[in-house]
């Protein structure tokens, strides 16, 4: 066999690719060329035969040729099909489309939803209740009675007509509303939204979000309350992160606790986020008092049960680093397309 003129090989090759006019030139092309039979599959397989020298130069310039002829063809391939879709359109369906606008989840909902999803992993049912409430559940049957201090921890907008009903300062009354018509065991947690009368500022909103829970059967002991607590806490600030009791007071729990995580930006050493303390509270809780249990007609000497609340904001501010909760209600999107 004698050498062969690769530069004419290529030369003819490639024009018969590209001027096949439809996917049946172009199939006579592939036959005729890298087929099982082609003339460049043939030229490959006779490389055995050919002196020692040349051998590596034809097998290298045959395999690339081949490589670039399957590469033409499956170009061309793809043109022909486009050019076909396109018969009578005078636009380029194949310019890339303007993309929608997408909305996202805003951070208050994307907290509210892990809030939630831990609790219910470990049993608890999500229960609802009015925004507009009696001052006998917000405040009576939590054990505030009228003139009583503590109502002073929760200052809100009454209603003019009718006269006498609240925003509501806590999702707390609906502890009440859900045991008055449920037999224990009661477990649940209740997201809503709050409202106080507090001056806008860059850690207080008359409007905001809690989550309540409560859990009250025989045999639930503050122990259970650490756990679940705990469960919480690591689950949405890491595994690492210590946790610890504080006695408080509310009403409507005895004994009273709130919850601190250790500070993650400090490790507990001390900065401006968590005041020099190491500690961040994040929420309030206690075992169900049993005053409560009158006002339900449960049977104070068969149940017992914890409670807790906390504000979404809250967790979300120190979960994503905010420093003002304003953010959250003024829709600049500059702010929530970073979430
Ligand atoms: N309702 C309390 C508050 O708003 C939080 C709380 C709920 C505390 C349940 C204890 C038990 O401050």
């Amino acid at each position: 066999m004698s050498s062969i003129d690769y530069e004419a090989l290529a030369a003819e090759a490639r024009q018969m690719f590209e001027s096949a006019a439809d996917e049946h030139e172009l199939e006579s092309a592939r036959v005729a060329w890298i087929g099982r039979k082609g003339r460049i599959t043939l030229l490959l397989r006779q490389i055995p035969d050919l002196p020692a020298d040349e051998r590596p130069i034809a097998g290298g310039t045959l395999n690339a040729l081949k490589g670039e002829l399957a590469a033409c063809l499956e170009e061309r391939l793809r043109n022909l099909s486009a050019d076909e879709s396109e018969t009578g359109a005078d636009f380029d369906i194949t310019h890339p489309g303007r993309t929608p606008f997408i909305g996202r989840l805003h951070p208050l909902t994307t907290t509210l939803n892990e809030i939630i999803d831990v609790f219910r992993e470990m049993g608890f049912d999500v229960a609802e209740g009015p925004e507009v409430e009696s001052e006998y559940y917000n405040f009576e049957a939590l054990n505030i009675p009228e003139h009583h201090p503590a109502r002073g921890m929760w200052d809100t907008f009454w209603t003019e007509s009718p006269p006498g009903m609240v925003l509501r300062t806590h999702t707390s009354p609906v502890q009440i509303r859900t045991m008055e018509h449920q037999e224990p065991p009661v477990r649940i947690i209740v997201p809503g939204r709050c409202y106080r009368s507090d001056t806008p500022d860059s850690t207080h909103s008359p409007v905001f979000h809690q989550v309540e829970g409560l859990y009250v059967d025989e045999g639930v002991s503050m122990a259970m309350l650490r756990g679940a607590l705990d469960t919480f806490a690591h689950r949405l600030f890491g595994e690492e992160v210590p946790t610890r009791f504080r006695p408080s007071y509310f009403p409507f729990t005895e004994p009273s606790a709130e919850l601190d995580i250790g500070c993650f930006q400090c490790s507990g050493k001390g900065c401006r986020l968590c005041k020099g303390t190491g500690w961040i509270e994040i929420l309030g809780a206690g075992m169900v008092n049993p005053d409560l249990y009158g006002f339900v007609g449960y049977d104070p000497e068969k149940v017992t049960g914890y409670a807790f609340g906390m504000g979404v904001e809250r967790i979300a501010m120190l979960r994503y680093g905010i420093d003002d909760i304003r953010l959250f209600y003024e829709n600049d999107l500059r702010f929530l397309e970073q979430f």
